[in-house]
Formats: C-alpha cells, sequence, structure tokens
C-alpha cells in the first residue's frame, strides 16, 4: 500500500515562533518518518499582506534554518520554497476559475486581515485560501500539519477539492484533513492574553525560536496576571490558562501539577510561576537558537538543501498537472 501524503508550509514573515512549532514544526518532524512528506516556505503567501518584502529569500533561509534545527531531514521530508514550484501557480489559477468571491469574502483570515488594514485589500488577500488549496493539492495530499487557526482553510481546501472532482467528472483530487497533535489542533496564546501567540503587532507577547535568554525571561515575567484566586478551585482567568498552556508545552508534568495544586489552594506566586515557566522556556529554545545560529551561517548547505527539494517537489507538482490540464481538456 502506498504512503500518505502529508504537506504543508509556514510564511517567512519574521523568525520562527512557539506557535508555529508546537501548531506546525513539531508535527512535521513527528510525520517525516512515517508518510511522503512535502514543507515548503510560504514566499509567496507572505506578499499579501508584506507587498514588498526586501528580504525576502533572506527571511526564507530563516525558516529553513528552523526546520534543520528542529528536526527535519531533507533525505527524509521534500523541503522546498513555494516560489520555486511555478507548478503550484499554475494550479492556483484553475481554482480560481471556480473560487466565489462570496465564499472568500466570508474567511475568518480574510476580514480579521481587512480591519487591520483596509488600505491593502488584495486579490492576493482573497484568494489566499485558493493558493493554499493549490499549494496542498499539488501533491494530492491528504494530511496537513497545522495549528487551529488554518482549520477553515482546509475546509475550502475540500470545498475546492470537491468542486473540481465534480466539475471535471473525476477523482482525481483527495479531501485533505488538518492534522494537530494525539489532543488535537493546536493554539498557542499569547503572552499578553489576548488571542494567539504570533501576530505581526505581538511581538512583546510573542516567543520566537532566536531569543536569547534575557530577552525570554523578560517577555515572561511581563506577561499579565491578575490579582490571583480568592476561592479554592475556581476556574482560571484566560491569561492565567495562558501561562499554564505554555507550561503544559516546555515544562515537566510534575511541574504543571505543582503550579496547578497551588494555584487550587489560593497559595500561587504568579512571580515563581513565571520565574519557574522561564527557565524551562529557556531551556527548551536555547539549544534551538544556538542550531539556528549555527545553520543560518551555512549558506552552501542550505542551498543544497533547497536544490534537492526543489526538484523532488517538481517530480511530484508536474505528474499533477499534467493530470489536471487533461481533464480540463488542455493540450499537454
Ligand atoms: P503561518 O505562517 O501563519 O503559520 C504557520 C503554522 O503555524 C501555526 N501557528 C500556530 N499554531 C498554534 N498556535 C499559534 N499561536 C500559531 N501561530 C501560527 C499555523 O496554524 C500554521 O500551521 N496559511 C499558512 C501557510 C500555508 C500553508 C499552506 C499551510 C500556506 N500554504 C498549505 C499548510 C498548507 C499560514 O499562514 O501559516
Amino acid at each position: 500500500m502506498s504512503k500518505d501524503i502529508v504537506c504543508s508550509g509556514i510564511r517567512p514573515t519574521g523568525n520562527l515562533h512557539l506557535g508555529n512549532y508546537f501548531g506546525a514544526l513539531k508535527n512535521f518532524v513527528r510525520m517525516q518518518d512515517e508518510y511522503d512528506c512535502y514543507f515548503f516556505i510560504a514566499d509567496y503567501h507572505s506578499l499579501t499582506t508584506h507587498p514588498t518584502p526586501g528580504s525576502i529569500y533572506q527571511d526564507a533561509r530563516a525558516i529553513l534554518a528552523a526546520y534543520i534545527a528542529a528536526g527535519l531531514d531533507p533525505e527524509k521530508a521534500t523541503i522546498y520554497l513555494q516560489s520555486d514550484l511555478p507548478e503550484t501557480v499554475e494550479l492556483y489559477l484553475f481554482f480560481n476559475m471556480n473560487a466565489y468571491l462570496g465564499e472568500l469574502e466570508r474567511v475568518t483570515s480574510f476580514k480579521d486581515k481587512v480591519r487591520q488594514n483596509p488600505n491593502n485589500v488584495n486579490a492576493g488577500l482573497l484568494t489566499y485560501p485558493t493558493l493554499m488549496a493549490a499549494d496542498i493539492l499539488i501533491h494530492k495530499a491528504t494530511k496537513v500539519p497545522v495549528g487551529k487557526d488554518q482549520e477553515q482553510h482546509l475546509e475550502m481546501t475540500r470545498t475546492f477539492a470537491q468542486r473540481f472532482n465534480s466539475m471535471y467528472h473525476t477523482d482525481l483530487f483527495p479531501l485533505p484533513q488538518a492534522i494537530g497533535s494525539a489532543t488535537g489542533l493546536v493554539k498557542i496564546p499569547a503572552l499578553n492574553g489576548a488571542g494567539k501567540m504570533g501576530k505581526s503587532e505581538g511581538e512583546a507577547s510573542t516567543i520566537f525560536l532566536t531569543d536569547e535568554p534575557s530577552v525570554v525571561r523578560k517577555k515572561i515575567m511581563k506577561a499579565k496576571t491578575d490579582l490571583g484566586p480568592t476561592q479554592p478551585n475556581q476556574t482560571k482567568p484566560e491569561e492565567i490558562e495562558n501561562l499554564f498552556t505554555l507550561m503544559r508545552v516546555v515544562s515537566t508534568p510534575e511541574t504543571v501539577q505543582h503550579f496547578d495544586d497551588l494555584y487550587n489552594n489560593c497559595q500561587i506566586r504568579y512571580g515563581d510561576l513565571k520565574k519557574q515557566l522561564a527557565e524551562d522556556m529557556v531551556a527548551f529554545v536555547e539549544p534551538l537558537r544556538q542550531r539556528i545560529l549555527e545553520l543560518s551561517s551555512d549558506e552552501p548547505q542550505l542551498r543544497r538543501i533547497l536544490d534537492m527539494g526543489r526538484d523532488k517537489a517538481r517530480a511530484s507538482a508536474t505528474r499533477t498537472l499534467a493530470e489536471v490540464r487533461r481533464v480540463i481538456g488542455y493540450r499537454n
């Protein structure tokens, strides 16, 4: 039996952060031994919000270094740049022909972006989900490791796949599923207690894998807390629950239990909790940061990885595109 195909990507808009890591990259690494994996750097998608990025290749390299530092192996997974695969763009065009304005305008991430930046509501932003569908379906992937915020985009991918299949009377495309960790799709909260980590406007609330220990400590010590529990076993307010969520991903279960017990007995001191969280966070981030630094300076190695990935990705993409063109009726 052939292996399931996995595909996912991360945009190079700043350094990789804890949300990217636990929402996506950690699962890329976990899946590379079991499946036929395609992991790319979404450097076309960056233009939807950063139309003149200036250093797009440098930004993409930083993501690649983080991929390798986290344990992705270019011999096992196909690792490539989205912009090295023009076949994706042709598939994007075909999907756009059958994507409707109403459904694209209803996408939550589109509505958020319109609110945040009303002066740059471009067609690329509107068709973000069709480009994402093309990324995934160009390899006929069935599993897509992503964080919770991408759930709706995956739903749209299934819609476009299904619509294509029924319009052209084919079963060419699978209906891919969003995959999280064993406990489901992950959302890593921001340190200020508001929303998810990694929003571009929230750098002080985001822990990057490239943050130095002193920066990590400072960000955590500044995280928002309340006045403390007044009754045993009371429900935690969002900003406190968020600190516990972060603790659950970087600390031991015993540490989490210890502070949970203190909270439930109304004996917690948030300063102690933050100090422990900061140390556990530094212990988690620091080895990754060191490896990212080392790899970032090895340009020949990064280029070799990207060249190899491009060749493997194009072999898969040209096969799919030939079938797509044939079912629509184009000459191959
Ligand atoms: P991007 O670059 O915004 O985020 C990359 C991945 O990181 C996850 N993530 C989070 N997960 C949990 N908590 C957070 N705070 C958090 N912040 C980010 C995202 O869910 C995502 O999995 N559209 C994608 C990039 C993309 C893509 C694709 C993904 C383009 N084409 C095809 C999969 C398949 C994006 O914006 O990711």
